[in-house]
């Protein structure tokens, strides 16, 4: 909670204050003589000092500066109240450090935005002052001394040095220096990579429209005009400094925000990824023989996907289509997938309705419409004769082809409840004749190369998961 003193001889008014500000959860210590208030801010921390000030402004602005004298009490922010009726030596103020000023009696809704604005000021920013004239230097640093880190340099080639080196909130800028002038300090500021979203003040007597349009379309965020009205100049700084935090905060805020999506997305992608692993494990559970074989053919579609140049995106996509390809087998009896010896014409036909089982259970998920392909047409052949839909060629979608000659090749190279796996020249010669006709000759090709370069015959499925057998050949 926020802790303010409020320091003000006028009772009536504070105690008003006080219970506004207290209703917003500030924590208000009220004191009615403005003469303890360096006292009691040297007590205690306080985050904002409401400062009265009297008829006898003088007396008001003697006792500020002292706090202003005091190291551990100096920095405290403040906002002036002040009289409704008489004038208040404005330019004093704000030499003292003034955020803002509220006037007596003044609505609650200005009281709060001008309090939640000076609270939120923590540390100082750093101003760069460039200005050939030091009188100009002079008066800004008297002036934004207390409020702001000043520094100053007296040519646009001194401020280059400075922005080399060190960070800057604001620069105020004069237009007209003998070496490099205004604008040429600005064009050369590009080439610093830190003062890339630098705010920028230009200073400058010209008045004339084209100079205006200059200025902005330089890049300076705005300008004061001179002869300096130091209460406008101070106004345009403070609002422009305000303005930069804002967009930091934003650009923070923004930057947080895409962090957290970037987050929730890899959960989400694993969520699936580890979903679709699920299911396959409980595909292959239906069938004790073949089990492991939805995963060794989704890592032989990846490998063939990986060779064929395929995206890090697109072989993981493959490799999720291909672990459901046999997704329909759920729908089908056990006796039947498990059945030793021959299949009866009908128990074939069951076994061949995986697919269109496999494509009624995965079309439902629209979010990935291309889940389906491999269960519905792993089983196509490339001229033709396959089923469901005897689809030839091109035609046969490009996951497909590929899902094919990697579950036929893992169908010969594994044990099955009727035979063991296949010798691998057996298995090569099955690859190599089919294609063309049973495969997509471009697939086949990469296949043989695999088994080629697979010298122990090591990626076969024995009746258990070999997970990283894909990863220990392609090592090789
Ligand atoms: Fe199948």
């Amino acid at each position: 909670m926020k802790k303010i003193l409020l320091a003000d001889s006028d009772e009536a008014n504070s105690a008003i204050l006080e219970l506004i500000l207290n209703e917003f959860e500030y924590n208000v210590r009220r004191i009615s003589s403005i003469q303890n208030c360096a006292e009691e801010l040297a007590s205690a921390h306080y985050d904002l000092l409401l400062f009265g000030l009297e008829s006898n402004q003088e007396e008001g602005f003697r006792i500020i500066e002292d706090i202003r004298q005091k190291p551990e009490i100096a920095d405290i922010n403040l906002i002036f109240i002040i009289p409704n009726t008489e004038k208040i030596d404005v330019a004093n103020a704000y030499r003292l450090g003034a955020l803002d000023f509220i006037k007596r009696h003044s609505v609650p809704e200005v009281v709060l935005e001008k309090v939640r604005d000076a609270v939120a000021v923590t540390g100082k920013d750093t101003i760069l002052v460039v200005d050939d004239e030091p009188m100009n230097l002079f008066l800004f640093t008297n002036l934004l001394g207390i409020r702001y880190n000043i520094i100053t340099a007296g040519s646009g080639r001194e401020a280059l040095d400075i922005l080399e080196r060190e960070s800057v909130d604001l620069l105020l800028l004069d237009l007209h220096m003998p070496d490099i002038d205004g604008f040429d300090v600005m064009r050369r500021l590009s080439a610093i990579p830190e003062c890339d979203n630098l705010p920028i003040i230009v200073v400058t007597a010209d008045s004339d429209f084209d100079t205006e349009a200059e200025i902005f379309q330089a890049g300076a965020r705005d300008y004061i005009s001179k002869p300096l009205v130091m209460q406008v100049a101070i106004q345009r700084i403070r609002r422009i400094i305000e303005l930069s935090h804002l967009q930091k905060s934003l650009e923070d805020e923004v930057r947080k925000k895409s962090r957290e999506l970037m987050l929730a997305n890899t959960r989400l992608r694993q969520l699936s990824d580890q979903t679709i692993f699920a299911l396959s494990c409980a595909i292959d559970a239906k069938d004790s023989y073949t089990n492991g074989h939805s995963r060794r053919v989704a890592m032989y579609a990846r490998e063939i996907s990986r060779r064929l140049g395929k995206s890090q995106e697109e072989q993981l996509d493959i490799y999720n289509v291909a672990l459901l390809h046999d997704v329909g087998k759920i729908a089908i009896p056990e006796s039947i997938i498990e059945k030793p010896g021959k299949l009866t014409n009908e128990e074939f036909e069951i076994i061949k309705s995986h697919t269109t089982r496999g494509y009624e259970i995965l079309k439902t998920i629209s979010v990935m419409p291309s889940l389906y392909i491999g269960a519905l047409w792993h089983h196509e052949r490339y001229d033709g004769r396959g089923y469901p839909h005897g689809k030839a060629g091109e035609d046969i979608p490009e996951i497909a082809r590929i899902i094919c000659v990697a579950d036929c090749y893992d169908a010969m190279s594994s044990d099955r409840s009727y035979r063991g796996a296949l010798p691998q020249a057996v298995v090569r010669s099955e690859i190599e004749k089919g294609m063309g006709t049973q495969f997509d000759p471009r697939f086949a090709r990469i296949m043989l190369t695999m088994i080629d370069e697979d010298k122990d015959y090591r990626m076969r499925g024995k009746n258990s998961t070999d997970i990283n057998r894909m990863t220990e050949i392609k090592d090789q």
